[in-house]
């Protein structure tokens, strides 16, 4: 059994978020909350965890997938009642943290910090704290004139002196297994709001001799809870900023820090300037000496050093080194693009290997392809690789030239070196080196308009 096991408070429906969606799994990010508090949990090192679900339950548990014990809490009894029902799934542990599923800010060193200085303490309970300017809401940290905790009050329980407290209890703790269990068995609902409060652990503790600490959080905004949308976007800000915070000390120019957005594992290479409207995500990897933007979407994707995208939408792409992309230009799932290429205005890349050096300056469709390196496509020009039934492929070979206007009927080949003249619609393979031209011949009538055009 571990040593450090959490449990996750994640039963609430949050009504004031007026949603469908269970709260908790509203993303911040790019990420569910509630994912964003168990992967901090785990970085600190918990080894097991409990999640207790509610409202909308089965969708969490679908969302989070079964690494976790879960643990459904039907009726919201109070927070206390909320942790008592993990007690099966987490008796034997030496220390449990118990953590709110809505707290998506919290960092792993923070928690990392509470959990050491319980150690330390050798502590039944020690409280994450923090100080707030208004502290409208949270339970108040009461202590002695020493400086020891007594007890945690809750807003509508506190008379006007414990009200005035600015120290306020974050909802995460980490607490001895045992003595937790202990004291959640005595805790009644005798209170304001009728609940079981888990905050009534601590008075019992200290009325016990227990030993209680707390860690003051350092920065208030990290462990802000989110209960309606304002607050979701206030996480996102405060989220976002952190990243570009990331980026701009590994070496990233930032035009408009406001206007970038990444989530957690993007990374980008130093030199690289975003301008305004950047959005990354997912796995996306931008290299050094890049310039990204304006308004341009990268969805794990992953560009090259020294390269230009610009107004750009690409998602699940790899785009190489000194690329020229854009403006207007969608790269579509399963494109890869090998070094030195250029996608131009209002074209889409769909499912294609491109080789080394090869052009699509303008206006063109290529999907479902296999290009080589050194090839040049003329504006306009089309893969058709859709019969209405099945998607098939078009081949080009290194070197070839392909005209303007040309549609490629796929399945087609054109060979390496050959050149396709414009207007071509390329029916059949094309040998390497041959020229290729698959269009009406042009016809003249000479006079035709005096003869046949009637005019006043
Ligand atoms: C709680 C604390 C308060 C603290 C605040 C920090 C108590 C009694 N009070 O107050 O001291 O300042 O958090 O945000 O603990 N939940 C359940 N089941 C329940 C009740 C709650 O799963 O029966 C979950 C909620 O979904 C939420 C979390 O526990 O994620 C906190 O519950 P909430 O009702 O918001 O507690 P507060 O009143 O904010
Ligand atoms: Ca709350």
């Amino acid at each position: 059994m571990s040593k450090w096991a959490a449990a996750v408070l994640a039963a609430g429906k949050g009504t004031r978020m007026k949603s469908r969606l269970p709260k908790v799994l509203h993303p911040v990010g790019g990420k569910p909350m509630v994912a964003r508090v168990l992967a901090t949990a785990k970085a600190a090192g918990v080894e097991e965890t409990a999640v207790i679900i509610g409202f909308g339950g089965e969708e969490v548990r679908a969302a989070l997938g079964d690494e976790y014990h879960y643990v459904v809490q039907a009726e919201q009894l109070g927070t206390g009642h909320a942790v008592r029902l993990a007690e099966d799934a987490l008796r034997e542990a030496e220390t449990v943290l118990v953590i709110c599923g809505d707290t998506p800010l919290l960092r792993t060193e923070t928690i990392r910090q509470l959990y050491d200085a319980h150690r330390e303490a050798g502590a039944a309970a020690t409280i994450l704290t923090t100080v707030m300017p208004d502290a409208t809401g949270y339970g108040r940290i009461i202590r002695d004139d020493k400086g020891a905790v007594l007890r945690i009050v809750e807003e509508k329980d506190a008379d006007a002196s414990e009200r005035a407290v600015r120290e306020v209890n974050t909802g995460t703790y980490c607490f001895a297994g045992r003595q937790l269990w202990e004291k959640l068995a005595a805790i009644t609902c005798d209170n304001a709001q009728g609940e079981y409060y888990l905050t009534d652990v601590i008075a019992l503790l200290v009325a016990a001799g227990e030993t209680v600490a707390a860690v003051v959080a350092e920065d208030s905004a990290e462990t802000l809870g989110v209960n309606s949308r304002a607050q979701l976007a206030e996480a996102e800000a405060i989220l976002r900023r952190r990243k570009v915070a990331e980026l701009l000390a590994a070496g990233v120019t930032c035009i408009d820090p406001e206007r970038v957005y990444a989530d957690d594992e993007v990374t980008v290479g130093a030199d690289t300037v975003l301008e305004p409207g950047v959005i990354l995500r997912g796995r996306t990897h931008i290299g050094p000496n890049c310039r990204i933007g304006p308004d341009t979407e990268l969805v794990d994707t992953v560009v090259g050093e020294d390269s230009r995208v610009h107004r750009t939408y690409a998602h699940e792409v790899t785009v190489g080194a000194r690329a020229q992309i854009g403006p207007y230009v969608h790269l579509r799932p399963g494109t890869e693009l090998a070094a030195d290429v250029k996608v131009g205005n209002f074209v889409e890349v769909k499912n294609s290997r491109v080789g080394a050096g090869t052009k699509f300056p303008h206006l063109s469709y290529i999907g479902d392809s296999d290009v080589g390196g050194g090839v040049n496509v003329g504006c306009g020009t089309i893969t058709v690789n859709y019969d209405g039934v099945h998607k098939h492929r078009t081949t080009i070979g290194d070197g070839a030239f392909v005209g303007c206007n040309t549609n490629l009927v796929a399945p087609v080949t054109v060979g390496a070196d050959a050149y396709v003249g414009a207007g071509s619609t390329i029916t059949k393979d094309v040998p390497p080196a041959a020229l290729a031209v698959g269009r009406s011949r042009q016809i003249i009538k000479e006079n035709w308009v005096k003869k046949t055009v009637e005019r006043d």
